[in-house]
């Protein structure tokens, strides 16, 4: 086996947890990451040469772009708004969402007649490529970080681009889904280079989930 180590930089929350348990089914663990108590930030199993780390989501496509990470899974809004040099080579079925221009029905008309109006979002790109290129609407996007419902009902913005999982945050305030943007999920994502150095061992990997989703 090769004396280097594969380096996987994972999203904190949620999308780290299900990565560890596909990666489970293919018979690599990392035991001491499944503490919950822990301040470490980089686990390593010795046997297989693996590293792992926790990351902010947006900060994973960085990581695997630049090689400091030759790995990494991060959910596709990310890989589309950070737009890096990444290879993106597994959906990895989990973490489903819908990306969505939402907004009181009432906006319905604005988005018909191609207003110039104010989108609000944590993904300038995606909605700014969104309005630009698919609808070929002009608009101001203003960037947010987070919380983005609540723009329109405050009067910041018309609309929101932002994700939608199971739609209680739209309906608990009053806002719901006018227009669809793309589908989302979790993803593989491996830097350039090391599909190249590293070719026989990444294959190698991305077959077994790849079983491993099939039988799931
Ligand atoms: C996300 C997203 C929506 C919400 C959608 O926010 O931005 O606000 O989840 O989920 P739902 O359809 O199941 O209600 P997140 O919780 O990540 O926090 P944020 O608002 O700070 O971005």
């Amino acid at each position: 086996m090769s004396d280097r180590y594969l380096t996987f930089a994972l999203c904190k929350g949620r999308l780290a947890n299900q990565t560890l348990g596909l990666l489970e089914k293919i018979g690599i663990t990392c035991q001491e990451m499944k503490d919950p108590d822990t301040r470490k930030l980089i686990f390593t199993n010795e046997e297989l040469k693996l590293k792992f780390f926790l990351a902010k989501g947006p900060d994973v496509p960085t990581y695997v772009d630049y090689g400091a990470a030759d790995i990494g899974v991060v959910g596709s809004d990310i890989i589309l708004e950070e737009n890096r040099n990444i290879y993106e080579v597994l959906d990895l079925g989990f973490g489903k969402c819908r990306m969505c221009v939402c907004g009181p029905k009432e906006a319905e008309g604005y988005l018909k007649s191609h207003e110039l109006i104010r989108v609000a979002s944590k993904y300038p790109r995606i909605a700014k490529d969104y309005f630009y290129n698919t609808k070929n609407q002009t608009v101001e996007i203003i960037k947010l970080n987070g919380s983005i419902e609540l723009a329109p009902i405050v009067g910041l913005s018309e609309v929101i681009v932002d994700i939608v999982e199971t739609g209680s945050t739209l309906r608990e305030n009053g806002l719901v889904v006018l227009e669809e943007v793309c589908p989302l999920s979790a993803r593989m994502v491996v830097n350039q280079v090391s599909m190249k150095m590293e070719n026989e061992r990444i294959t190698d990997l991305i077959e077994k989930l790849k079983g491993a989703l099939e039988n799931a």
